[in-house]
């Protein structure tokens, strides 16, 4: 099947897939699509509730049934991504085909600064989220590299030079 004409965002918690995907869609007129709010709509859930309730693995999976169905409906979208969606392997080659794949690179000091006090994400709950997100951004990291066509470094940037980087990329893209 041919490669779709999406922008997919991916990377770490806090890295703000949501806030430059709602940023991007405005700018280049595109739709937004965010994995996690199709998700919680699909089941009628919060995510917290969804790990609570029918775990992590039941979750991954509707991750998974999730981009396989944005293959078939999602076209000229901006689509962001839930942090943990291209740790399976599976999906590296669903998110080839759904589209062009950023990386939106962020420091842990960044992540724990924007997420210190957060109770939405089931991951970083408990005694130590700071040893939390070291360790995981630590395993994920390299994960992203490889599943991205580019990388952009996010954790000093403002949302403008964020956007704007992103719309080089695809100019000469396209
Ligand atoms: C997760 C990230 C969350 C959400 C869920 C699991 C992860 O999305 O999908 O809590 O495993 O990194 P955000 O990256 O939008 O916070």
């Amino acid at each position: 099947m041919n490669k779709k004409d999406n922008i997919i965002l991916i990377g770490f918690m806090g890295c703000g897939k949501s806030s430059v995907g709602y940023r991007l869609s405005y700018a280049m007129r595109r739709t937004l699509i965010d994995t996690d709010k199709l998700i919680e709509k699909q089941q009628d859930m919060t995510i917290s509730q969804i790990f609570r309730d029918k775990g992590e693995q039941a979750f991954r999976q509707m991750e998974t049934d999730c981009i396989k169905g944005l293959i078939k409906t999602a076209d000229r979208q901006i689509i962001s991504t839930g942090g943990g969606l291209p740790m399976k392997e599976e999906n590296h080659a669903l998110l080839k085909q759904l589209g062009t794949v950023y990386y939106l690179k962020v420091t842990k000091e960044a992540v724990y600064e924007r997420l210190k006090g957060d109770t939405t994400r089931p991951l970083l709950q408990g005694d130590n989220p700071q040893g939390k997100i070291e360790e995981l951004l630590a395993k994920r990291a390299p994960v992203y590299e490889a599943c991205a066509d580019y990388v952009i470094e996010v954790s000093d940037k403002s949302f403008e030079e964020i956007i704007g980087e992103i719309c080089k990329k695809e100019k000469v893209r396209q």
